[in-house]
């Protein structure tokens, strides 16, 4: 299983979630760009909410799944969105990384700088090969975020995810750690 651990970046703190995110957590779940882009529980409920902070999100990582991260705001300390890991595969050392932002901190590039900052995490402290990255074939915002990380396009996996019922063909990028440069600055991008 991946170590706990707290990572940060220029404007963010990456640490696990706990209780004091579920308030936040549902407003982000809730939300409708989410819910449109996410397999979330439609209603999202508070019991989902405390689930995920003080549960599931834990539980994640002590499976070896994965490992989960509340991205706050350095400064302000308050939740702006998930970044985390899934479906790790360990002898290959491969995992897929996926991530929302909280509607009052889009736009502001927070996506892209925790993936980066997650990123050099699993490709150098970590040692991982190959970190994936899917993003619905409509959702636009996603793959920007993608490429602006650095991931290269891979192709398209025909009717490979499901949304809320419906089939959707996803976009694989990756990200290998030859992709991420000489900085030690995880942000250096922007
Ligand atoms: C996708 C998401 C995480 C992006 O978060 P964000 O922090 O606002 O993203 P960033 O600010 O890093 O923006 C990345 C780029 O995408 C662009 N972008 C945003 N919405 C876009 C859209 N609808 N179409 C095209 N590009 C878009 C932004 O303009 C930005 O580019 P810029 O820096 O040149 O302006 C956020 O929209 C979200 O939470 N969506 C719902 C959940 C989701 O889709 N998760 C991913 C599932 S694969």
């Amino acid at each position: 299983m991946f170590p706990e651990t707290v990572l940060h970046s220029r404007r963010l703190l990456l640490r696990a979630f706990d209780a004091g995110d579920i308030t936040d957590t549902l407003a982000s779940c809730s939300d409708s760009l989410t819910q449109r882009w996410l397999p979330l529980p439609r209603p999202y409920t508070l019991d989902d909410a405390t689930a995920w902070c003080t549960t599931t999100a834990h539980a994640m990582r002590d499976s070896g799944d994965g490992i989960q991260f509340a991205v706050t705001d350095a400064d302000s300390k308050r939740l702006v969105g998930q970044v985390g890991l899934k479906k790790t595969d360990w002898r290959a050392l491969v995992s897929e990384v996926g991530y929302w932002v909280s509607p009052w901190a889009r736009g502001r590039g927070i996506a892209v700088e925790a993936t980066r900052t997650l990123a050099h995490w699993l490709l150098t402290d970590q040692r991982f090969q190959r970190m994936e990255l899917r993003a619905a074939a409509e959702n636009a915002a996603s793959q920007e975020v993608a490429i602006k990380a650095g991931f290269h396009r891979e192709g398209t996996l025909r009717n490979a995810g499901f949304v809320h019922g419906a089939r959707v063909d996803l976009v694989l990028f990756s990200l290998l750690p030859g992709d991420l440069g000489s900085s030690t600055d995880p942000t250096e991008h922007r």
